[in-house]
């Protein structure tokens, strides 16, 4: 079968070239994205009278019914006509006859290309806000149930200071703010219209790039025709973006795994979102979370395959930016499922709120409220520190805890000490004391879902 381009050639192609330089294995995932690029082109080019109004519409049925077959499901394509661009116009001739070769007039597949990956991130985009916004509703609502709940936080993975589980939920739904915002910034940047570029240097026909933005809803054109067929900067800051959030989520299933260890057992995960083992009949695995941390590598991979791909290219076009599609196709599936799972999974936590309490009780997480104690009563912060420390070394070999030494016990450390330092050792009063701004205690908490809630309102 002749290629669309074979005009030039005088011969066919080695099988193994076509199958080596075809991508329609894969930006098949592009093919309604690119009949929507196709029908906003062909409309521009009846109204700029480029074409005429019944080649227009014989263009726009076929393009139609090439939409309906392709929500169906029901399209096939084929390695010789190389990608999807070409497999369309191809199935459109075949469709409408020979008008269909008008349908690539004043366009390039350099700029459809670029247009069709400008809309499949797009949606991309507005998907993964709307799914990052399902996860922090989800910690909203774990924050407002657990105010009271009270564990220790950690630095270094040892105990450091009680904190309100509501505290440690909200943390997560920050750094998903911040991803949501980063996502939402990125948009005006994924929402410029490349079509009209041609090959590089535009063209001689009389086309209106901006109703061609306008129809597709882009917020602008490209204002280089070069810059616009050339730069895949906006698939590499979907991943950079993607890369960070994955981060996020692998962390918090970092945690979700270490704290429905037994060893911990702050948490246990529902039967429905975890999984056994096919030799030990006890085991009940966090397979998900643990996925959930694991497919982290490919998003980093393909972030660092893209950069690799656009790093050394000269201007304008080149054929290795066809390997801009399946990192994106893959990271985009990857995301959307690890934001479908995160939800409902973490919905289902149940919260062992008696094993964080003894955690901060059989603990020396209060050694901080013991020491700015003394302060409030004159000493210096860093004697009060090695007071205390000492406190605690003679704790520890006494195998005791703060609250079960004496007052006079206390007193022979410093004569500051009175009856109610009790009172400020206590884990719940401890969280409670915290009223900085930002911090664990009620007040600045309830400040805290304030200003979340409104940030989930944006959208
Ligand atoms: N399949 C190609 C890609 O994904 C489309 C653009 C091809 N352009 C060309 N001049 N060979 O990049």
């Amino acid at each position: 079968m002749d290629k669309l381009w074979s005009g030039r050639f005088q011969k066919q192609t080695h099988q193994l070239v076509d199958e080596y330089t075809a991508s329609i294995t894969f930006d098949q995932e592009l093919a309604l994205v690119d009949l929507a690029g196709s029908q906003a082109h062909v409309k521009m080019l009846t109204t700029t009278g480029i074409i005429t109004a019944a080649e227009g519409q014989a263009l726009l049925d076929g393009l139609q019914q090439l939409e309906v077959k392709a929500k169906a499901g029901e399209l096939t394509f084929d390695v010789a006509h190389e990608d999807i661009h070409m497999n369309l116009e191809y199935q459109l001739t075949q469709l409408v006859g020979p008008v269909g070769g008008k349908l690539h007039t004043a366009r390039s597949r350099n700029d459809q290309v670029a247009l069709d990956m400008h809309l499949y991130t797009r949606e991309a985009v507005d998907q993964v806000m709307a799914k990052i916004r399902t996860v922090q509703r989800v910690l909203f609502a774990l924050a407002e149930e657990h105010k009271n709940t009270v564990l220790p936080g950690y630095t270094h993975l040892q105990r450091a200071q009680p904190v309100s589980l509501a505290h440690h939920w909200l943390a997560y739904a920050w750094m998903l703010q911040r991803d949501w915002e980063r996502f939402r910034d990125s948009r005006r940047r994924v929402n410029l219209c490349p079509l009209g570029a041609g090959a590089l240097a535009g063209t001689t026909f009389p086309i209106d790039r901006q109703q061609v933005a306008a129809e597709l809803g882009f917020d602008d054109v490209y204002a280089n025709s070069m810059d616009a067929v050339s730069d895949r900067d906006f698939v590499v800051e979907f991943l950079a973006n993607a890369a960070i959030l994955i981060m996020h989520v692998s962390r918090l299933s970092e945690e979700l795994v270490l704290w429905s260890s037994e060893e911990y057992k702050f948490i246990e995960l529902d039967d429905a979102f975890a999984t056994g083992s096919s030799i030990m009949p006890q085991k009940k695995n966090p397979d998900v979370a643990e996925l959930l941390r694991g497919k982290t590598g490919r998003v980093y991979g393909h972030l660092i395959g893209i950069l690799t791909v656009l790093k050394g290219l000269p201007m304008t076009y080149n054929k290795d930016m066809q390997e801009d599609k399946e990192g994106l196709f893959d990271t985009v599936k990857t995301l959307c499922g690890a934001l479908d799972l995160l939800a409902p999974m973490m919905e289902t936590i149940t919260v062992h709120g008696d094993r964080m309490q003894a955690a901060v009780q059989k603990d020396f997480a209060c050694a901080v409220d013991l020491a700015d104690y003394l302060v409030r009563r004159g000493m210096p912060f860093r004697e009060a520190h090695g007071v205390v420390g000492r406190i605690v070394f003679h704790c520890i070999e006494q195998g005791v805890y703060l609250p079960d030494l004496s007052l006079g016990q206390y007193q022979e450390f410093s004569p500051l000490f009175g009856e109610d330092l009790y009172a400020v050792i206590e884990p719940t009063a401890a969280v409670q004391n915290r009223t900085s701004q930002g911090s664990t205690g009620a007040a600045a908490l309830e400040q805290q879902l304030q200003a979340l809630q409104q940030a989930l309102n944006e959208g």
